[in-house]
């Protein structure tokens, strides 16, 4: 089980975040930042099945959190004139469930399927059939009695979301024709994304605050946005007259302890004990996290990604380690031995 993750600067979904996300998120792939590589590969393969009349292939959606997977599915669906169903690895627990959801589709419908890797053995072999030939196979009766009848099921598109594309079965990874890699957004995308969305909250903003607020989102729009709204509670309640100044962006951002690169508390945990319990590592991320008593998945999901991305630890076969950059940021002399001598 993962256990809560609520941090500011967390990746994953907040209460909170879903009531401003429907009118922030972007209605087609031409107000869509970013990702321009996915966006105009989906362009051409959107446009070649509208003029063959034909559903979208399925398309595998991979990357990680809040990179905006799901905004992805209903600009798909949105594009193809097509009705969006949504549902989650993890929700779809017996075959009964996916059927049942499978025959209230209609045709050329899209199916969004989050966190696709967490679908069960039993409810993957439906779905191949139906992903293959839009066929769902039920078995009527048991033992020597049992008949399979097949049932024909309307052209549809699959999208499936991961942030894991790792753990996706080589069967189901076949099936897509389309796939995508969403990559962590600069900060000039995500400056643009801020403003964006600042625009459609009403809010004024200045160039630089929205920057900052962009340097320190961790590649991520969903933090961006989730930043923006408690920066301008900030604006709203001190003395700017609603206008997000720099000046109460670097002090709303203080006071919610996300640093100047989007570190918190707990990125800055990590990198304490790897370099002050652990002698710059090596040390494995289990014996990591139950050193500073935090959930080992959200170290091992969204903590360490982004140390890694930043070149603050590195991997090596017997754990990971702290680098130069790290004991920099965190204002730490290294000791010779800790790090390599070509990184000081
Ligand atoms: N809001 C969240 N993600 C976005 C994106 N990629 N483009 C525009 N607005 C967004």
């Amino acid at each position: 089980m993962k256990e809560q993750d609520d941090r500011i600067i967390t990746p994953n979904i907040l209460e909170g975040d879903t009531d401003l996300l429907p009118n922030l998120r972007p209605k087609s792939l031409k107000e869509y930042i970013g990702q321009d590589k996915v966006k105009d590969n989906l362009t051409t393969f959107l446009n070649a099945a509208k003029k063959r009349g034909e559903p979208l292939d399925h398309t595998l959606l991979y990357g990680p959190p809040g990179l905006g997977k799901t905004t992805l599915s209903h600009i798909i669906a949105q594009e193809m004139d097509a009705r969006l169903h949504i549902t989650s690895g993890p929700a779809i627990e017996r075959a009964g469930d996916l059927a049942a959801i499978l025959t209230n589709l209609g045709e050329g419908d899209v199916l969004f399927v989050d966190e696709i890797h967490r679908l069960n053995r039993a409810v993957e072999e439906i779905l191949y059939p139906a992903l293959e030939d839009y066929a769902l196979d039920i078995v009527i009766g048991k033992g020597p009695a049992a008949r399979s009848m097949r049932l024909n099921l309307p052209k549809f598109t699959l999208v499936g979301a991961t942030t894991r594309a790792g753990m996706l079965t080589g069967p189901l990874r076949d099936r897509f024709g389309i796939v995508c890699r969403l990559e962590i957004y600069t900060p000039e995308q995500l400056d643009i994304i801020v403003r964006r969305s600042a625009g459609i909250l009403g809010v004024g903003i200045e160039g630089e605050a929205s920057l900052e607020i962009a340097k320190r989102s961790r590649g991520t729009p969903r933090i961006a946005n989730r930043l923006l709204r408690r920066v301008r509670d900030f604006a709203e309640t001190g003395d700017g007259n609603g206008v997000i100044t720099k000046a109460v962006s670097a002090t709303a951002l203080t006071a919610l302890d996300v640093d100047l690169i989007g570190l918190d508390y707990i990125d800055k945990k990590v990198l304490d004990a790897v370099i002050n319990k652990f002698d710059g590592g090596p040390v494995g991320l289990d014996t990591i996290a139950a050193a500073i008593g935090e959930d080992g998945t959200t170290i091992e999901d969204v903590v360490e990604p982004f140390l890694l991305q930043l070149g603050f630890l590195a991997r090596t076969p017997r754990g990971r380690t702290a680098t130069a950059a790290a004991y920099r940021h965190m204002g730490i002399k290294p000791k010779r031995s800790q790090v390599s001598m070509e990184e000081i």
